[in-house]
């Protein structure tokens, strides 16, 4: 039985492990803690308010707005704007960064990439959705933030996390020791700590892909999707399909049971779907934490260097042995 704590009293305890700390940070994922539990709010009553449906506007990627992405962007920047620690915030629901430069953010010296409500497709439909977060330090010393600032590598992160509302909300991140996970106490309105260093199994039976773009995928993606289905005791194959399509919801279930989710390059997507600067990072932050893996089927998420906000990458995410594994069939297309 994991003992109480609060996400709060987590934050504070572990700000030691930091000796340079001010609090800033333990203050910028308290900030995080609590928009995500106005935003957890509205999505546990979507279908009784008007938050459901499209807000009528198209985003810089192209893709129809959901009502619940307006408002879950609208909550966290403002939380962030509010907290002073953050000095500036790259949101997928904005084509160019949102500079926070008030008297309260003067000093603020980190950078928030977000995707502010993940699984759009599946809001109103009561299916789990999410929020990821991205945090790095500003490298520029004094001035307003430069783009440079933000488009930092994964490596650099210092802390990454999600939020999957789901049968309970959680809140799962990372500061670089490891992974820990909260759930809300809704008789509380607090996070408390239920996952304590989550790791994920070396190896697992479940895969996580969209086969709707099967005809799309490269070779050696589908020879590993023949692979997984193959009958084989001794490997524990044919795997288990599961795909939710919110990439919080199959990232969360196969980081606690083992498994690997894939979005490869297709014929429409040749960098893949997934936005690198605040899906794949923080994702791959926090499942290298776990002893996971997470490349784009060659490199370390990690180790790409950012060119653009809004870039994609190919992903292949989870269970070490399982990378590994699909990695090799990859090299045979070559
Ligand atoms: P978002 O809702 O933030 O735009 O992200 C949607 C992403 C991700 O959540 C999911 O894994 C992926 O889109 C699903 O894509 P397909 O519907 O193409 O499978
Ligand atoms: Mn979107
Ligand atoms: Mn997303
Ligand atoms: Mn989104």
């Amino acid at each position: 039985m994991t003992i109480f704590k609060t996400l709060g009293q987590f934050i504070i305890e572990k700000q030691a492990d930091f000796p340079y700390a001010k609090g800033e940070l333990s203050r910028l994922l308290r900030d995080i803690g609590i928009a995500a539990k106005v935003v957890n709010r509205e999505v546990n009553k979507a279908g009784l308010v008007d938050i459901l449906g499209d807000a009528g506007q198209v985003n810089v990627q192209g893709e129809g707005q959901k009502k619940l992405d307006v408002y879950a962007d609208e909550q966290f920047i403002k939380a962030l704007q509010n907290g002073g620690e953050c000095c500036v915030v790259a949101s997928e629901e904005h084509e160019f960064p949102i500079d926070i430069d008030s008297e309260i953010s003067k000093n603020a010296k980190y950078i928030v990439c977000i995707d502010p409500l993940d699984g759009s497709s599946n809001i109103d439909v009561n299916v789990s959705v999410g929020t990821i977060f991205s945090i790095y330090r500003r490298d520029s010393i004094g001035g307003r933030p430069t783009m440079g600032d933000i488009l930092q590598k994964g490596s650099k992160q210092v802390a990454a996390g999600y939020v999957v509302y789901g049968s309970s909300t959680m809140l799962v991140y990372t500061t670089g020791k490891g992974v820990n996970g909260f759930t809300l106490d809704p008789s509380i309105g607090e996070f408390c700590l239920s996952h304590p260093s989550i790791k994920v199994p070396a190896r697992g039976t479940i895969y996580s892909i969209n086969e709707g773009n099967y005809r799309k995928f490269s070779s050696g993606v589908k020879k590993y999707i023949k692979y997984c289905e193959e009958e084989d005791a001794a490997t524990n194959r044919p795997y288990t399909s599961r795909y939710i399509g919110s990439l919080v919801a199959d990232i969360h279930r196969n980081l606690l049971l083992g498994g690997i989710f894939i979005y490869p390059a297709t014929l429409t997507h040749p960098n893949g779907k997934l936005r690198l600067m605040y899906e794949c990072n923080p994702i791959a932050f926090i499942i290298e934490q776990a002893g996971g893996k997470a490349t784009d089927g060659r490199q370390r998420i990690l180790d790409m260097e950012p060119t653009a906000l809004h870039q994609r990458s190919a992903c292949f995410m989870g269970s070490s042995e399982m990378v590994d594994k699909v990695e090799q069939f990859l090299r045979s297309e070559d």
